[in-house]
């Protein structure tokens, strides 16, 4: 765990901060000594995050929040120059903001391609264009992708969604190197399953299905807020000054366990399994 001031100082952005992850990752930072702003696309959950975000008169002073669509780059803009006015110039942010939805691709409206699209690819181009500059007039900062596992493999039935994380990805490792001399780092995160109520209403459809995502980890569970947030904090501070232009899965060895050619027998009986190597040894002994 990171000590309780490795944020001090910090002025941090977290685009979609109203709930879920967004918002987790907020709470941490705020416990870690930054100043925090988030933004979303629905007052009512704006309100209901400041509301917990600010639970304790310190922490108070160190929040703030605004409706904003990150399609909008105007809006991005407000936002930005609205929480640098109340807190300070931002040298932090996390472009958590996403958008998405199971769907066959062949049925989907160039409306449902750009509404996801224009959330994660644009969106996060908006928020760091804002905030970027603001960071190179001001002496540098962090910035933190949060991509997807699949936006280096892609994935079939989500085809907008690994579109804008593969280009975010991409958009991560260009900045990295473009905006190095500016004392600005760039890295991603590409988290597996982690629950929260935006992504499991729209791509878990049915219990077995869960049950179904659960089994593929290695590991035997979903990951948890805490440890995304953990990761998050440690990417924006400088005990991770050195590293940039890198993504970070954070899977519990799901994303390994399907690439790799024999793991899909980890779902087997491990006794069955060895059975059968030892059967293959054998074989190849006396043949
Ligand atoms: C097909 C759909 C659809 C669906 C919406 N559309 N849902 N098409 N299947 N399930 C179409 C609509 O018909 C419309 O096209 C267009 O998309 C825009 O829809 P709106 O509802 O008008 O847009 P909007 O209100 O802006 O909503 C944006 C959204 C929505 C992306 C469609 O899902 C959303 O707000 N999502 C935000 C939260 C979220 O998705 N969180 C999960 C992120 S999880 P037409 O042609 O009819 O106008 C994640 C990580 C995954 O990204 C990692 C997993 C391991």
């Amino acid at each position: 765990m990171l000590s309780s001031d490795t944020l001090a100082g910090r002025v941090i952005l977290v685009t979609g901060g109203t709930a879920g992850l967004g918002l987790s990752m907020a709470r941490r930072f705020l416990e870690l000594g930054a100043a925090v702003s988030v933004c979303g696309r629905n007052a009512d959950r704006l309100e209901a995050a400041l509301g917990t975000l600010r639970e304790g008169a310190e922490r108070e002073r160190a929040v703030h929040g605004c409706v904003c669509d990150v399609r909008q780059f105007e809006a991005v803009e407000t936002w930005v120059a609205d929480a640098a006015d109340q807190l300070g110039p931002p040298n932090g942010l996390v472009n958590n903001a996403a958008g998405n939805f199971l769907a066959a691709t062949e049925t989907l409206s160039t409306n449902a391609f750009e509404a996801v699209v224009g959330i994660v690819l644009n969106g996060t181009f908006h928020a760091t264009l804002a905030a970027g500059r603001r960071m190179i007039e001001t002496g540098g900062g962090a910035i933190v992708n949060i991509v997807a596992t699949y936006a280096q493999t892609g994935s079939a039935f989500v085809v907008p969604s690994a579109a804008g994380k593969g280009g975010v990805l991409a958009m991560s490792r260009s900045l990295a190197v473009e905006w190095a001399e500016y004392g600005i780092r760039v890295n991603a995160i590409a988290p597996g399953p982690f629950p929260t109520e935006g992504a499991w209403s729209r791509l878990m459809p049915a219990p077995e299905l869960e049950q179904e995502a659960m089994d593929r980890v290695p590991m035997g569970r979903f990951g948890r807020h805490e440890e995304l947030a953990e990761l998050a904090a440690f990417l924006l501070s400088d005990a991770s000054g050195y590293i940039t232009g890198d993504c970070i899965t954070i899977d519990g060895g799901r994303t390994l366990a399907s690439g790799g050619e024999f793991s899909s027998l980890i779902h087997r009986p491990r006794d069955e399994v060895k059975a059968a190597f030892a059967a293959i040894r054998g074989g190849g002994e006396t043949a």
